[in-house]
């Protein structure tokens, strides 16, 4: 089978003529840590082995030539606020083109081939990804490398509040720029710092079940669950949910909706899951961390309410099987489950959960086994 790099190659010579420069970046798992980034709080995410990929080559013109493999579609667009393309995902592109030039970087037209295999709408980032390998890319081509990594990232952050409509937090970004092979990597989203942590369990395995039930966060109610927390927030009197306690929560329990308290209720709890299980991974204990990955469920679905039916009933059979962990990961509204598992449970696991999910919805899930991978790079040849 022709890889994706050949076929990129191949038809950017077709349009383009002479080649260009690869790169790519990657979607991203994350193991615990659900709607924290846009609270101050910690994420624990790491870039898997899907990415999207572009071949990509200055043109000397003002204007950018983009072809999207995966949707057949080729879109033209300049430089310039005003000629922001209506195509989704020629935006993202745009996007990332106009928020480093806004930070005073340099981006001159190119032309650009690209396709992927990180599966859309699954909670897997792909629009992370993509933002990311143009990041990295133009910051290669037009800025001699200046931009440091942490500004890549934020670049793709902006793009999706300023061009894609997602008010979201830097992990999906952060992930796709810093990952790193074998190592997850623990961010705190207020202070920045960051910590590799190698993730290599010798009996466990992450396994991610793909409701194929899809979710766009644009229309998703998403941008709300982040405005209920910075309502609740700001009646704390605090920046952000990072510094709010469960005791403070409760003392202003009757000023604030009942939707309101149980947001804040689950941030302030996930906050503490993601230092436990730092802790748990350090002492090799795994039985905790699928603990408090079942616990990050439980409240994602009745407190934070970004489940599905489809995904309570995939989280339901992991718990029916003696899975060690399983939730809903990413923003949520559809897409997977993380399981840690056994690997002497996998293949049983995997075989019961496709054909149970059939059974119910008429559709088998998509199953990924996670390889924990490199992020955003340029691909030598
Ligand atoms: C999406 C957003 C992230 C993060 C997650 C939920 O993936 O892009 O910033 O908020 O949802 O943890």
């Amino acid at each position: 089978m022709e890889s994706m790099k050949e076929k990129i190659q191949k038809i950017f010579e077709e349009r383009f003529g002479e080649k260009g420069t690869l790169y790519a970046s990657a979607g991203r798992i994350n193991l615990i840590g659900e709607h924290t980034d846009y609270n101050g709080g910690f994420v624990f995410p790491g870039a898997i082995d899907k990415v999207i990929m572009a071949e990509i080559r200055p043109n000397g013109m003002e204007k950018v030539r983009v072809f999207s493999i995966d949707i057949n579609e080729y879109v033209e667009f300049g430089l310039k606020e005003e000629d922001a393309p209506s195509e989704s995902w020629a935006r993202y592109i745009f996007g990332i083109c106009r928020e480093i030039q806004k930070r005073g970087g340099e981006v001159k037209g190119f032309d650009a081939v690209f396709a992927g295999n990180v599966p859309l709408g699954a909670g897997l980032s792909s629009s992370a990804a993509l933002e990311s390998c143009f990041a990295f890319a133009l910051n290669d081509l037009f800025n001699n490398n200046t931009i440091d990594k942490f500004e890549l990232a934020k670049i793709g952050q902006s793009t999706e509040h300023n061009y894609c409509g997602v008010n979201c937090g830097i992990m999906d970004q952060f992930a796709s720029v810093f990952g790193r092979k074998g190592n997850l990597m623990r961010l705190d989203c207020r202070s920045m710092e960051y910590e590799y942590f190698p993730f290599n369990p010798e009996d466990y395995e992450l396994v991610l079940v793909d409701s194929r039930v899809k979710h766009e966060l644009k229309d998703s109610p998403y941008n709300k669950r982040r405005e209920s927390c910075e309502r609740v927030a700001k009646r704390l009197g605090l920046e952000t949910l990072r510094d709010a306690t469960m005791e403070a929560l409760d003392a202003i329990k009757s000023d604030i909706t009942a939707e309101d308290y149980f947001r804040a209720k689950f941030v302030i709890g996930e906050k503490e899951r993601v230092l436990a299980v730092c802790d748990a991974l350090n002492a090799g204990d795994y039985e905790t961390v699928g603990k408090k990955m079942y616990e990050t469920h439980e409240g994602l679905s009745k407190d934070y309410e970004v489940s599905c039916e489809e995904l309570d009933f995939l989280n339901d059979v992991a718990k029916e099987m003696g899975v060690t962990g399983s939730r809903i990961m990413g923003g949520g509204f559809g897409g997977c489950t993380i399981n840690l598992v056994k690997k002497d449970l996998h293949d049983k696991f995997i075989k019961e959960a496709v054909t149970r999910f059939n059974e119910k919805y008429g559709h088998e899930p998509m199953i990924y086994d996670v390889v924990i991978s490199d992020g955003a790079r340029k691909i030598e040849e």
